[in-house]
């Protein structure tokens, strides 16, 4: 098969960590005959420097006309880079909220995985973390709080902000039939997070989640409050199986299931519309302290890969031998240095790719 991928490196370690995701892409292309044509594209940082904005319409024209996206991550010091001191909606971030918004990816599928190999990792005591976890967080990504109205203004003397929590029930249904669907090809559960206690837009979600769930029988559904959720990620997170939640909600609970897997290195993601067009991006952000140093662990975005061929190209085969050839290295002991620990072998983000792509 012939696949055109827009590709995104964008900031930080952006550019590293993506090259070596597609060694490995060209690996799989070499091992099963297929054809990957990449196209290379600016957004966040790297596009104000070079167009004055984080997003061209451009850059969304051609994800748009591509089969899949594939992308680094966005964003600099925010304390010292100069694009900090642009106006929020020229800053590298509102390029990332931009092209999800523009390709309408509502879904966020964020699989976190503890590896047996890497349980030494896991900040949890060992009693928690022998028992293992396997859960996919489905974050709405196009609403709630981070697309509601927001604004500041001066009242009575003094500034005041407001950001909006609004969700329509047709953009709850969406996702939580995501929800649904992914949990009848796992372990058929579905933890709905909310804040129902407390807001509105909660309560409405629940309600929506439940009537989706009427379409799923053989799926156990569940609700808990967020904060009940943070806690329990902790506690016990082999319960977990599709956690479905708001936008910012999840934003939270998927840095916290990342610590858990080791580090936010390992944390793949997928965003997707309602058909198979997905960006498949790392969770982790640009890591502006280690970029450029060849330190950075490329394995978020090699899985990321390995998504994109198992949901918008529909290649199973590929997907499991580019995630089975990250399980080998991690059982051969090589390890970059985020998830390092005695005993195994510190290699470099590149020779981590080579290892990879090698065991295609
Ligand atoms: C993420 C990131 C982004 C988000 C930032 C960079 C805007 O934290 O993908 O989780 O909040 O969605
Ligand atoms: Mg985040």
């Amino acid at each position: 098969m012939t696949k055109n991928i827009a590709v995104i490196k964008g900031d930080g370690i952006g550019p590293e960590i993506v090259t070596e995701a597609m060694k490995v892409l060209d690996a799989v292309a070499k091992k099963y005959g297929h054809t990957f044509n990449y196209e290379q594209l600016l957004m966040g940082g790297a596009s104000i420097d070079a167009n004055g904005e984080p997003l061209t319409q451009e850059t969304i024209d051609r994800c748009k006309a591509s089969d899949a996206v594939l992308m680094g991550s966005i964003g600099g010091d925010t304390t010292t880079s100069p694009w900090y001191k642009l106006p929020p909606h020229l800053r590298p971030e509102a390029g990332l909220l931009g092209i999800r918004k523009a390709l309408g990816l509502f879904a966020n599928l964020r699989p976190c995985v503890l590896y047996p190999q890497l349980s030494g990792a896991c900040p949890l005591k060992k009693e928690i973390s022998d028992k293992g976890f396997d859960m996919l967080i489905m974050r709405e990504l196009t609403g709630g709080l981070y697309f509601g109205e927001k604004k500041t203004e001066e009242v009575d003397g003094e500034l005041v902000a407001v950001d909006t929590l609004i969700y329509s029930e047709h953009e709850i249904r969406r996702i939580a039939v995501k929800a649904f669907e992914v949990a009848m090809k796992r372990r058929k559960k579905v933890t709905s997070v909310d804040k129902a206690n407390v807001m509105e837009s909660s309560r409405l979600w629940r309600k929506v989640v439940e009537e989706v769930a009427k379409d799923y029988p053989e799926v156990t559904l569940e609700h808990m409050l967020v904060d009940n959720s943070a806690m329990q990620l902790v506690k016990d997170p082999a319960q977990f199986d599709v956690m479905v939640t708001e936008n910012m909600f999840g934003d939270i609970l998927s840095d916290e299931a990342s610590m858990i897997t080791g580090s936010i290195g390992m944390l793949a993601s997928a965003s997707m519309n309602e058909t198979k067009f997905g960006l498949y991006e790392p969770s982790g952000g640009s890591a502006p302290d280690i970029a450029g140093q060849n330190k950075a662990n490329p394995i978020a975005t090699i899985l990321s890969a390995a998504m994109m061929l198992r949901y918008s190209f529909d290649m199973q085969e590929e997907a499991d031998a580019v995630e089975n050839a990250v399980s080998k290295v991690l059982e051969a002991g090589i390890r970059t240095g985020d998830i390092m620990s005695e005993g195994m072998t510190c290699v470099t983000c590149s020779e981590m790719g080579d290892r990879i792509a090698a065991l295609i």
